[in-house]
């Protein structure tokens, strides 16, 4: 019988990442956080003068990644970027390699290569989609803009970055409209995924209504 998955997917600043992290301490399941590698694509591209409409390269690159996550730190070539990669220019280039399909195409079996029991909570965009749409669980999770600017505003500060709430929310409508519009895995929720509204809710309780819909799933 398959590894079960839990795909979440939505937009940036969703919650996604904390979400799933969460969710797969609470399961004891392991966890993909998708976004990462187009993450660590760009940042290699960018150090490599890659540009971001460079599809060969930036194909070659995503292909050639030489990546260890290890307890919560991401390590490319030996050196810790779990930081570096979180950058808003890291982001924005990494929305744009993501709307080329070779390089899409170059993640997917490093994505898929992340399913192992007893399980895998897995967010991003094309989840419930494209990487696992065998998964027995696909939440969407969504926030309007405002909020998601908000989250991200405090998490940017807490980190050390510098963060301006009117240009965060231009930069998040701008990457929604981008991974919604792109020919190739645009964010969308996947026919049988499950929609939830964060806007309101605290992580925990967000926490606990997916936790809720996999121990009530049919
Ligand atoms: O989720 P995160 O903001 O870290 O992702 C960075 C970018 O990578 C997103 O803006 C999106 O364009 C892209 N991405 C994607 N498919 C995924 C995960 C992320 O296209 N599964």
């Amino acid at each position: 019988c398959a590894v079960p998955v839990i795909a979440i997917d939505g937009p940036t600043a969703s919650g996604k990442g904390t979400v799933a992290q969460r969710v797969a301490n609470a399961l004891g399941w392991a966890v993909l956080d998708s976004g990462a590698l187009y993450r660590l694509t760009a940042l290699a591209c960018i150090d490599q003068g890659v540009a971001p409409d460079d599809e060969s390269g930036a194909a070659k690159i995503a292909a050639g990644l030489d990546v260890r996550f290890v307890d919560g730190c991401i390590f490319m070539a030996g050196q810790d970027v779990t930081e570096a990669i979180r950058a808003e220019n890291v982001g924005l280039f990494a929305s744009q390699i993501a709307a080329l399909g070779r390089v899409r195409e170059a993640l997917l079996g490093r994505q898929r290569a992340f399913r192992q029991l007893p399980g895998l909570v897995a967010d991003g965009r094309d989840m419930g989609t494209v990487v696992f749409p065998d998964a027995p669980l696909k939440v969407f999770l969504v926030a309007d803009v405002h909020a998601r600017a908000q989250r991200r505003c405090k998490q940017l500060i807490e980190k050390g970055f510098p963060a301006n709430l009117a240009d965060l929310t231009r930069d998040l409508e701008a990457r929604d409209a981008r991974d919604q519009s792109r020919a190739n895995a645009p964010l969308a929720a996947a026919p049988d995924a499950v929609t939830l509204d964060s806007s309101q809710l605290s992580i925990e309780e967000t926490v606990n209504a997916v936790l809720d819909l996999w121990s009530n799933r049919g």
